[in-house]
């Protein structure tokens, strides 16, 4: 890692974030999956649930922090359950791509009052993406409300993101707890495969040079 003295000269960004986004181009549009399946913790210990998913990811307008310029997706996703009526999983953040080295970030925000931020690097080319995210580090961490952090700590994130060549993409999560009163770590593991449903909207400044409404 190696950062420039001049921290605040900026580059000139390309108005087209969908032309720019490396790695995570694959990412960009409207997805859904119904095969997903959870492993979480319970009181009686893991309990395995199927689920059905919806992620929307829309390019943003390229972000400057100084001399380094990020291309973008905004998403949200929403997971329910397959067996009731219940949304048991809500999230929304950005992935992000620094063309100049290859860094590839994902930040997370769930409503159970936690965030993190997780890092890898990759190819404008790679099929397959892999971040990692730990509790207490500085940078690429992860923050969560006392009550979490008193009952289910959450000591790791690694989100491993694969191409398929059909077109659709698959995601496995590993998300280390450690549940109060148990002497062993919890895998809370994830896994799904997305299928395109829609097309994403280019972003506003992409939107407003083409004369659309921004
Ligand atoms: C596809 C993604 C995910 C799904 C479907 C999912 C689903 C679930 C479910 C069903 C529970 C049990 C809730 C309950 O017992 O009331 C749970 C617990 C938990 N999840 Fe996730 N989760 C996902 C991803 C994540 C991620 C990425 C994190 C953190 C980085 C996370 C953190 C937690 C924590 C801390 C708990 C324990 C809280 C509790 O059980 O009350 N989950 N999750």
């Amino acid at each position: 890692m190696s950062f420039p003295e001049d921290i605040f000269t900026e580059q000139e960004p390309d108005p087209d974030t969908l032309a720019n986004l490396g790695p995570l181009t694959r990412l960009a549009g409207i997805w859904e999956g119904q095969g997903g399946v959870d492993i979480n913790p319970k009181e009686e210990g893991p309990e395995r649930r199927d689920f059905t998913e919806r992620i929307e990811l829309q390019p943003i307008d390229a972000q400057s922090n100084g001399p380094q310029l990020l291309y973008g997706l905004r998403y949200h996703t929403r997971i329910l359950a397959t067996d009731e009526e219940a949304t048991f999983h809500d999230q929304t953040g950005y992935w992000l791509w620094e063309p100049a080295t290859g860094l590839v970030m994902q930040t997370l925000s769930i409503p159970r009052g936690q965030v993190a931020i997780a890092s890898g690097h990759a190819k404008p080319t790679d099929t397959e993406l892999v971040l990692t995210a730990q509790r207490a580090a500085a940078a690429y961490g992860i923050s969560s409300s006392d009550f979490l952090e008193y009952a289910f700590r959450t000591d790791a994130y690694r989100i491993e993101v694969v191409y398929n060549p059909d077109g659709t993409w698959s995601y496995v999560l590993d998300t280390t707890l450690v549940v109060r009163g148990r002497s062993e770590p919890f895998l809370h593991r994830d896994r799904n495969t997305l299928k395109k449903v829609a097309e994403p909207t280019p972003n506003p400044l992409m939107l407003r040079r083409k004369g659309g409404k921004s």
